[in-house]
């Protein structure tokens, strides 16, 4: 009757840890209750089981950026950390600005043993209608200054897309910077060569001012807004009720201070901030709707330049959800708080039905973890082409299993099938671009 049924698992079920077996029928949680029974038995061993976590914002660097990162290489790191679902951002190469580039990043695609959603670009010329109908999941990040990729948009290119997106009913996803600020900062700054100085070149002001407009500019056009990646104590103060916004680790668990020990490999836009900021991160959670790994992952002998040319971004989709148990072990948040802001919140605000839950009709997409697994985070087990992370030898909870759909992809080593992933279309989706027979 059931394909498998679970036992010997404590479940994260409405909001709190309950023994129960749990049952799948392809691919979907069909059932939970205190004693299924059945043929197929899997035991969990008294693991806890999670809702896999859906990180709404990852680089996977494919098409054009390969040696960086692929979709089968960024997939695997994110199995490996217990990431069912990730959604791609738009600047690859080509970006995802039109039809026919959605098409080349939905090829390349059919490489991820995760599930995935694509979010498109937003330049001027960009084709949002189409790209919304064709099934993207969102828009952006729109860039507001520029990071990776030249895709910075002015302040009318703003409004106008966010009409356009008003519209459409999507949602806009801000990378929120101010342009004009960093450049002035910049210029003074140039001839620093301490990678220190990148912090004071793109200071909170500028993410202050960005969320500001940004706002208005969503406000005037009455636009879903979120904010991607906040990362100061202002930024969070400037937070309207409607707007929805997401932390990475790197900000919760990084200050200025670590330019010492990390050199050019903390370059990330935006850029590290004060034990102020990342106090205040901490202590906002309840406000934050989502906690994503910003995983843009870069060569090492592309990060060990000088600190201006040297590009932004660190890899963190299999590291997020180790790292943040681990601050669940450690009492500085509770359970309940991460699954919210790991999967059950990414997956309301950007509309991936039947994913984000363990509830009866979702997707059996679960994160098996047992609490006593403290590991040291090491480069050397990581999945992602980048070869280095920015935790190196920071303890972490690492997923002893990662289930999908009801099928197995992580078991102490990579096991899903290259292709295993299914495209998630948003909620603008024409059949056009669906799975076909998966
Ligand atoms: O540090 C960053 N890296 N921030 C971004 O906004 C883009 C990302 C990348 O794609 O490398």
């Amino acid at each position: 009757m059931f394909d498998v049924v679970i036992k010997n698992a404590k479940l994260f079920l409405e909001g709190k840890v309950q023994e129960a077996e749990l049952a799948i029928t392809d691919g979907r949680i069909t059932k939970i209750a205190k004693d299924i029974g059945g043929d197929n038995i899997l035991d969990a061993h008294g693991s806890l089981v999670l809702p896999g976590v859906i990180d709404v914002h990852v680089h996977f660097r494919d098409p054009g950026m390969t040696h960086k990162e692929d979709w089968y290489s960024g997939s695997c790191a994110a199995a490996a950390g217990g990431v069912t679902t990730v959604i791609d951002h738009p600047n690859t190469v080509p970006p995802t600005t039109t039809l026919k580039s959605f098409e080349v990043k939905l090829n390349a695609a059919k490489k991820s043993i995760v599930d995935f959603g694509i979010n498109a670009g937003v330049v001027d010329g960009a084709e949002l209608e189409a790209l919304w109908k064709a099934g993207i999941t969102a828009f952006g990040e729109i860039y507001m200054a520029e990071s990776m990729g030249k895709m910075c948009v002015d302040d009318d290119a703003l409004s106008n897309a966010l009409k356009t997106i008003a519209q459409l009913d999507g949602i806009a996803c801000i990378h929120a910077e101010d342009e004009r600020i960093i450049k002035e900062r910049t210029e003074k700054l140039m001839n620093k060569t301490d990678p220190s100085a990148y912090s004071s070149s793109r200071p909170n002001e500028s993410e202050a001012n960005a969320i500001t407009k940004a706002t208005e500019s969503a406000s005037t056009a009455e636009c879903k807004l979120h904010i991607c990646h906040i990362s100061t104590k202002e930024g969070l103060r400037l937070l309207e009720k409607n707007v929805t916004c997401e932390v990475t680790p790197h900000h919760l668990f990084f200050t200025e201070k670590d330019w010492d020990r990390l050199g050019t490999l903390g370059k990330v836009n935006p850029p590290l901030r004060s034990e102020g900021d990342r106090q205040a991160l901490w202590a906002g959670l309840n406000r934050i709707d989502m906690i994503a790994s910003d995983h843009a992952p870069h060569a090492l002998e592309e990060k060990e330049q000088d600190i201006w040319s040297a590009p932004p971004g660190v890899p963190g989709v299999e590291t997020s959800l180790p790292l943040m148990l681990h601050a669940v072990k450690a009492g500085h948040i509770s359970l309940q708080c991460l699954v919210e802001r790991m999967a059950i919140n990414p997956a309301r605000v950007f509309g991936l039905n039947g994913k984000g839950d363990i509830k009866v009709g979702n997707d059996a997409d679960l994160v098996f973890v047992d609490f006593k697994n403290v590991t040291p985070i090491k480069a050397d087990d990581m999945h992602s082409k980048a070869g280095w992370t920015p935790f190196e030898g920071m303890d972490a909870i690492f997923p002893k299993m990662t289930m999908i759909r009801g099928g197995i992809v992580f078991d102490g080593e990579v096991v899903g099938e290259k292709g295993y992933g299914r495209f998630i279309p948003g909620e603008g989706a024409t059949n056009l671009y669906i799975n076909e027979g998966k």
